[in-house]
């Protein structure tokens, strides 16, 4: 299929998944890797609530741990639908993200706005990269004309969006004016 420039076009939305093997592996690729970081967030959230201070955080953190739980579980449930076994694959941009996290609640004081304030930074960083990641998938899953797996991969998209909202909010009305008040 020629588009009017002439040119063949890029991606071609199929009806069947095992039309396009090699975009299917990416995509599968893509999927590992983030079943990895999910699981890897599983393990790493709960340090960051143990660090926070401000009750607001607390809970938008707490809340965001189970909702994590369920990005895990969708995922395993899209490569049931795949047919395919839920590998994990070591993504080292979520490692190096909640390295940052970690970093910064060893160089802030215990109990401070201003570790709070790190901690919502670090956290942000780490709802931008899954933002990213999952609004890329849903659209490759059109692509691959898997309808089911996109509408998982969105459902588990606007979750990370709202954290990410909900996160600038604590920091606008809670802990960034109290953290300019500190020494
Ligand atoms: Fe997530």
């Amino acid at each position: 299929m020629k588009t009017e420039s002439g040119s063949e076009p890029k991606f071609k939305t199929k009806t069947s998944a095992s039309a396009e093997p090699a975009l299917q592996e990416l995509f599968l690729d893509s999927l590992q890797d983030i079943y990895w970081a999910e699981n890897h967030l599983v393990r790493a959230l709960p340090k960051m609530i143990q660090a926070a201070t401000s009750e607001k955080l607390v809970t938008a953190i707490t809340n965001h741990l189970e909702e994590t739980k369920g990005h895990v579980v969708r995922l395993e449930q899209i490569f049931d639908l795949m047919g395919e076994k839920a590998i994990a694959k070591k993504c080292d941009a979520m490692e190096g993200l909640s390295k940052e996290g970690e970093g910064i609640v060893e160089s802030t004081d215990e109990g401070t706005a201003t570790r709070d304030v790190g901690i919502i930074l670090a956290s942000q960083k780490v709802e931008h990269y899954e933002i990213a990641t999952y609004g890329g998938l849903t659209q490759l899953a059109k692509t691959l004309g898997l309808d089911e797996v996109a509408e998982i991969l969105a459902a588990t998209l606007a979750e990370e969006k709202l954290a990410d909202e909900l996160l600038t909010e604590v920091a606008e009305n809670d802990v960034n004016y109290k953290a300019s008040e500190e020494a």
